[in-house]
């Protein structure tokens, strides 16, 4: 998979002060692209944009929570405004705060954690689309799981639900957009060396991962980062409403 620069882009990644977020956001600006940092954790959203512009790249903290539509429709404006464009949005903001199965998951967690993953991707995507319409041109990239795909044990009902629901309205969203040259697409990893899911996985775990995984170990957020940054390419114009399994192996459709 080779992409060309992403010089005189601007991408938005959600997401970014961790994680898939923040390697998507190091490697789009190490390819050119300027990048806004949007993350509701503005401590972690300063020290990445900070640490890619001391690495010679462009980008800025764009501090949001994705749960107010109010917050991310400004942000969205303020960026394009900055940037004087926008090109890629990349929705990796998300996750679950501990594995629960169907029984024991908290009523309350329910629209946390939905909202946190899906609501926000339709605000990003609402707020996002109509400036990249006026440019004729877009790519939106969300963060979807393997939990999606097929039935992962344990795994949180409410995220498997929300990650099931971005992928619904990644295909949604290509149908309508695709006219307008803005193309939609999901990346669905299954596991991940990220702070966070190192937090929730046991080394018990982790080991079951690695033995049952094709290739014998978890990923690098990297390694999801560069599927991030096919879709986001100029060169992936023709790919939409598509699902980019990332999961060295762990499950094949
Ligand atoms: N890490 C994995 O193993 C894995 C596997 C499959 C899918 N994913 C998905 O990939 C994405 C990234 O995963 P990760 O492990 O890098 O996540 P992470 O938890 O490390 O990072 C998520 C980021 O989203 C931010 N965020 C959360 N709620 C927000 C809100 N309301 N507004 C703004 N920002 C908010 C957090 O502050 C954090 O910086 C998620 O959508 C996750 O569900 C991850």
């Amino acid at each position: 998979m080779t992409t060309s620069g992403f010089a005189g882009q601007f991408a938005l990644v959600s997401g970014a002060a961790t994680g898939i977020g923040e390697a998507t956001a190091r490697e789009l600006a190490r390819r050119g692209a300027r990048v806004g940092v949007m993350d509701i954790n503005a401590a972690g959203a300063r020290r990445v944009a900070d640490s890619i512009v001391a690495e010679g790249g462009e980008a800025w903290p764009c501090v949001t929570d994705l749960l107010s539509w109010e917050a991310t429709q400004k942000s969205v404006q303020d960026a394009h405004a900055r940037a004087g464009r926008l090109d890629i949005v990349v929705h990796s903001a998300g996750g679950f705060p501990q594995y629960v199965n169907l029984i024991d998951c908290p009523v309350e967690a329910w629209d946390t954690v939905v909202n946190s993953n899906l609501r926000s991707m339709f605000y990003l995507l609402k707020a996002a689309a109509p400036l990249m319409m006026g440019a004729s041109y877009g790519r939106f990239v969300t963060l979807s799981s393997m939990a999606a795909r097929s039935g992962v044990n344990p795994n949180p009902p409410h995220y498997t639900a929300a990650k099931g629901g971005v992928l619904a309205l990644t295909r949604q969203a290509a149908l309508d957009l695709g006219k307008y040259g803005i193309t939609v697409n999901a990346v669905a990893p299954a596991n991940v060396l990220t702070p966070r899911t190192l937090g929730i996985r046991t080394p018990e775990r982790i080991a079951h991962i690695e033995k049952s995984t094709p290739v014998g170990r978890l990923a690098r957020p990297e390694e999801i980062a560069a599927a991030v940054v096919f879709l986001a390419s100029p060169e992936a114009s023709y790919v939409t409403g598509v699902t980019m399994d990332v999961n060295g192996g762990a499950t094949m459709i």
